[in-house]
């Protein structure tokens, strides 16, 4: 991939999305295997830890933005027993890998999955307990409009949940990840996936991508509030929770 990508949109879809689109459409068949060897696994401790900081309770709602292949979407499902949770995805392949693993659960009458664009959420406003993007904000063309998308789709009180790779600060260890995040991931993403300029992307996502006070800004300046960002893995990764406004209260 060339570093030219601009969000300048042609035919509707920005050259970054074109370009997202085709990574993951790519990459879907190996994408669960790959996060597992990518992460050393750590991912699944941080998905644990994002569960047990969202407290869902029986019957809540979600919408799962940039759902992929269903792992978040699944959990909330599990936690929330008979709420609805809906799953978004604008890559077909990465859906279908996803619709296997809800099947495999028996979840499908519980877990909706529609693509579509988190740019512009097919949804009316103020509908859901929660909305949630695992992995997904890096890579959209404009995160302050996803941002806000998910704060329109929240009911009043609701919970706006981010989950994302983050930037390591501290010298001695931020050298050696991005020298592995740089170098040695697409070597890795080339031997077992058979995928260079695919898991190049994933450095590339990231350099444009604010560190994790930044995003708390972010948060707040969406109009969520009591935002609350916690490092994960010496900040390779971070979560990031902001609440709704309740005028009711
Ligand atoms: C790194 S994967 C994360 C998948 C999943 N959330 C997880 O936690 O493993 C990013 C996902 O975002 C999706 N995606 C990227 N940009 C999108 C957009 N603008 N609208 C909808 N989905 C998008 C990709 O298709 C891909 O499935």
């Amino acid at each position: 991939m060339d570093n030219e990508i601009s969000n300048v949109k042609h035919d509707g879809r920005s050259p970054k999305e074109k370009y997202v689109h085709s990574v993951f459409e790519s990459i879907a068949g190996k994408y669960d295997m790959m996060n597992d060897i990518l992460s050393f696994r750590r991912h699944k401790a941080w998905r644990k830890f994002t569960m047990n900081r969202m407290n869902m309770r029986q019957g809540d709602t979600a919408i799962d933005l940039c759902c992929g292949t269903c792992d978040w979407t699944i959990s909330m499902a599990k936690a929330s027993g008979t709420g609805e949770i809906v799953g978004l995805d604008f890559s077909e392949g990465m859906l279908e890998v996803g619709r296997g693993k809800v099947a495999k659960e028996g979840l499908q009458d519980h877990i909706r999955l529609v693509q579509g664009n988190a740019m512009s959420l097919p949804f009316a406003d103020n509908q859901f307990d929660y909305a949630t993007i695992g992995f997904g904000l890096r890579n959209v063309p404009d995160y302050m409009q996803v941002l806000r998308e998910m704060k329109r789709v929240v009911k009043p009180g609701g919970m706006v949940v981010c989950l994302e790779l983050s930037k390591p600060t501290w010298q001695p260890f931020k050298f050696l990840y991005y020298f592995y995040f740089e170098k040695l991931l697409p070597l890795l993403g080339k031997m077992f996936a058979k995928r260079y300029e695919q898991y190049k992307w994933l450095p590339e996502s990231l350099k444009l991508f604010p560190g994790r006070e930044e995003l708390a800004e972010a948060f707040r300046q969406t109009g969520l509030q009591e935002v609350q960002a916690f490092s994960l893995t010496g900040g390779i990764a971070a979560l990031h929770i902001g609440i709704k406004e309740n005028l009711d209260v």
